[in-house]
């Protein structure tokens, strides 16, 4: 019996396994003819009666829709005869005064609320604004599903075949293939690897392999492509493969005259370095260009010292690049130490890949912008206001970067790429001009629509490195359906500015946390021993109420399974 003041808020969970109502069938799939595996159910609630001895609960009615206040979902096999359901529901209890109340009966009812797995525009059926070449990105509910099932989903949509699907669930990268890689294995280190759905990019819709450990990363780059979708999803374009090769004649005493003679060398060291990878150019790449510079250490209380670094820019075609800059750097070295009379000292590829340069943009309609709590023009302001604040401000910026490399690593390492290659580069790049700032902007058009942007240099690749012996980057790279480097770099800019949107949305509007506290409340879900089918109601009752301990999981999760 509880005593509850005048306009009580009583929350209600349930965890209950119910029947399935003859209502609820399995639907077979558009286009595909596939029975439709799983799917959601709604309930309503409706509370029936408050039972108090003293008869004073008067009137009793739910948050939410008048009578009905609903939360919930659940997935389960067509042929089950029961589901589990989480309802929560918020009773408002309205009494003149203090009444007691010793239970509140709920009535449940079923609703015939089932989502066709494929609607409009997804996999095998698109709307007449798409066009028809090639796999679709767009699978709504996929995250809804048990990766088996989404294996099964990309296979049937033609972005994997039968061998990569296999290949997923072989188990990776062997001990024995490890060892080749490094130096002293002792095993191999997991990472879970997703895609993010939904994003085209240049009119092509493309399935992106991320690999991360962090919660949201993936959601939020598969949620902001969905609402970019509209206008048409993202633009991107990249400059070919150039690097830069670095050969630096150190303690020069006549720095002039150092560079005078290699200047004049230029076209002799320029077919000498040709000459290092005379394949490169039937593969597009090649040498681009040669210059000299003149470098000066004069940090204040130390010894002066001139030094002349000889840049050579190699066109690397769809390697990332580092092994052909560096043996070309190297081959040119004993050339330059005879040219100049002068010790070279370092010679290596400059990771300040400014000549390797990726460009994004994205437009969104205001509209598609919205929340629950707010309307979608001034959540587009708010994100411009957000910009803004990163490009006054370091602090800001760093974390507004940390965000874009949070798209940019994960799929820079599902594709085999050296992400901290790409990380060094993309923050030199972002402090060029004397301060750190953002590497996106975002503006308001005149016409109300929010225009996003980003450069970045991206050294990426599509072969060499890992990507010749670990299976899993190797089916990546076929999945994503990656054309080469560039056509890497430009899906992963616009993965790099999805991931910006999503952050600043979510800072602008109800911060992050609540959504981090959701995929954690997953976390411990599972962690308390939730089967996948458990997961969401196990997660709805914690998130519900606040409380994230395993120990509560776990009562929660007993209460599901005894019901
Ligand atoms: C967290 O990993 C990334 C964010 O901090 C990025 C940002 O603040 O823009 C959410």
């Amino acid at each position: 019996m509880a005593t509850l003041p005048p306009e009580s808020v009583v929350p209600v969970a349930v965890l209950k396994a119910f029947p399935v109502p003859d209502a609820v069938h399995a639907t077979s799939t558009p286009g595909l003819g596939l029975p439709w595996m799983s799917r959601r159910v709604a309930v309503s609630v409706v509370v029936s009666s408050v039972v108090s001895p003293s008869g004073s609960a008067s009137r009793v009615t739910c948050a939410g829709a008048p009578g009905t206040a609903v939360r919930s979902s659940c997935r389960e096999k067509p042929a089950a005869s029961a589901v589990r359901v989480l309802v929560s529901a918020t009773v408002v209890v309205k009494s003149p005064k203090e009444a007691q109340v010793s239970s509140i009966q709920i009535e449940i009812r079923w609703h015939r609320d089932i989502a066709p797995p494929f609607p409009e525009g997804s996999m095998g059926s698109r709307s007449a604004d798409e066009p028809s070449e090639g796999p679709t990105s767009r699978i709504p509910g996929f995250y809804l599903m048990p990766p088996e099932e989404r294996l099964d989903t990309l296979e049937r949509a033609r972005v994997l075949d039968e061998e990569d699907r296999a290949a997923y669930g072989a188990g990776g990268l062997t001990v024995a293939a490890a060892d080749l890689m490094i130096e002293n294995v002792i095993s191999t280190f997991a990472l879970p690897n997703a895609v993010a759905v939904n994003l085209r990019v240049n009119g092509e819709d493309r399935v992106v392999p991320m690999v991360v450990e962090e919660p949201s990363v993936v959601a939020a780059v598969s949620n902001m492509a969905r609402l970019a979708r509209p206008a048409g999803g993202f633009a991107a374009d990249s400059d070919p493969s150039v690097m830069i090769g670095q050969v630096q004649v150190m303690e020069v005493t006549d720095p002039e005259a150092c560079v005078a003679r290699l200047r004049e060398a230029l076209p002799r060291l320029k077919a000498i370095a040709a000459t290092v990878h005379p394949r490169l150019p039937t593969y597009g790449g090649g040498l681009r260009g040669m210059e000299v510079r003149h470098v000066v250490y004069d940090e204040p209380g130390y010894p002066r010292e001139d030094m002349v670094v000889l840049h050579f820019h190699l066109d690397c075609a769809d390697a990332m690049g580092a092994n052909m800059v560096n043996t070309v750097a190297e081959h040119l070295t004993p050339h330059v130490e005879a040219i100049t009379g002068e010790t070279v000292g370092l010679r290596i590829l400059s990771n300040l890949a400014d000549r390797r340069l990726s460009r994004g943009s994205v437009r969104l309609r205001p509209e598609h912008l919205s929340t629950e709590d707010m309307p979608g023009d001034e959540v587009a302001a708010r994100i411009v206001g957000a910009w803004r604040f990163a490009w006054a401000d370091p602090w800001r910026a760093a974390t507004n970067n940390k965000g874009v490399m949070n798209g940019i690593d994960a799929v820079a390492l599902a594709t085999g790429n050296d992400w901290r290659a790409i990380e060094a580069g993309v923050h030199a790049h972002a402090a060029r001009n004397g301060q750190y700032r953002p590497v996106t902007v975002w503006r308001l058009e005149p016409d109300g629509l929010l225009v996003g942007s980003i450069e970045v240099p991206l050294q990426m690749g599509t072969v060499g490195g890992p990507s010749r012996v670990h299976p899993t980057v190797q089916s990546n790279l076929r999945m994503l359906g990656a054309r080469g480097a560039r056509d890497l770099a430009n899906v992963t800019a616009a993965v790099g500015l999805a991931q910006n949107l999503g952050a600043l949305r979510a800072l602008a509007t109800e911060g992050i946390q609540a959504g981090h506290m959701r995929m954690h409340a997953r976390c411990v879900a599972a962690a308390a021993g939730a089967e996948r089918d458990e997961v969401e109601a196990v997660t709805a009752v914690l998130c519900e109420q606040g409380n994230y301990s395993v120990e509560h999981a776990r009562q929660v999760l007993g209460a599901l399974r005894g019901g």
